[in-house]
């Protein structure tokens, strides 16, 4: 039985259609990621997966009990509103200082519970939503571009980070990204979206496909090109990175991978 299920979803705000004819589905440990242009439908469709917004028709099934870890696109702090990551990862949901601080080791942030989350790096914050969504201990993760505005390094490290909670828990992951490269390495399944499925499929069939080329940009390096093509832009910044981010640290000494990089980006 699949965990979540749509069939023939559409979904409007007030004007065009946003999504068409979106028949959609993700399995137990399954990873799932969903690439697509800015626009495209990638976060209303995970606002429907989770229920918060109302197919204008079709259907969406979630299996009974499911429990569902969701780390947002964006989740400003009000500066002006001063809580610690220890409180903030208590909310809604009272947890123990043990519960809490086993929570923060697990994804690499130890120690900082007393730390206000403002104060935080932007590689830190992504990985106390991550705690934040562990704490549900949830059947299937859902994140939604969770490394916007991190260096590379950073996302390098905090899909790792994604992959071995993967391993551990057995949680199916349902990832919207546009970090291509390093994300379809470890996808079993891809779906290019833009307002309607345009192709989906395994890494490999997907980034081959014409439709996804189409979207994404004909280059002769395959992943290589794509990830040029992605980070030829400058990121938005939510939160700074300071050059030397403890949290991301750990994988920019693994020189393997950016040597690759660094190519494709000349
Ligand atoms: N709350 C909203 N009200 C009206 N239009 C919206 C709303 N949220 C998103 N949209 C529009 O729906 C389209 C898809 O947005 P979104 O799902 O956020 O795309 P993506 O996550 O792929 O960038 C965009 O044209 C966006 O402007
Ligand atoms: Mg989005």
């Amino acid at each position: 039985m699949n965990l979540i299920e749509t069939r023939d979803l559409s979904l409007r705000y007030s004007g065009a259609p946003v999504l068409s004819h979106v028949d959609f589905s993700i399995s137990k440990g399954e990873i799932v990621t969903v690439v697509g242009p800015n626009g495209s439908g990638k976060s209303t469709l995970i606002r429907a997966l989770l229920g918060v917004l109302k197919p204008t028709r079709g259907s969406v099934m979630r299996k009974p009990g499911l429990r569902i870890g969701y780390v947002p696109q964006r989740l400003a702090i009000d500066a002006s509103l001063p809580i610690t990551v220890a409180r903030f990862l208590s909310l809604p949901q009272r947890q123990s200082a043990e519960t809490v601080s086993v929570v923060m080791a697990r994804v690499g942030v130890e120690g900082l519970e007393t730390r206000q989350m403002t104060a935080l790096s932007g590689g830190q914050f992504q990985r106390v939503l991550l705690a934040r969504a562990l704490l549900a201990e949830p059947d299937i993760l859902i994140l939604d571009e969770p490394t916007q505005g991190l260096d590379h390094p950073g996302v390098e490290s905090f899909y790792r980070l994604v992959e071995e909670v993967r391993q551990e828990t057995g949680a199916a992951i349902l990832l919207v990204s546009h970090d291509l490269h390093v994300v379809m390495r470890a996808s079993d399944r891809v779906i290019c979206l833009n307002g309607h499925i345009c192709c989906e499929g395994s890494p490999e069939v997907v980034s081959e496909a014409p439709e996804y080329r189409a979207l994404f940009g004909v280059g002769t390096g395959g992943a290589l090109a794509l990830y040029r093509h992605e980070h030829d832009h400058d990121h938005d910044h939510v939160h700074d990175v300071p050059d030397h981010d403890p949290a991301d640290g750990a994988l920019g000494a693994e020189g393997h991978v950016h040597g690759d990089h660094a190519g494709g980006r000349r």
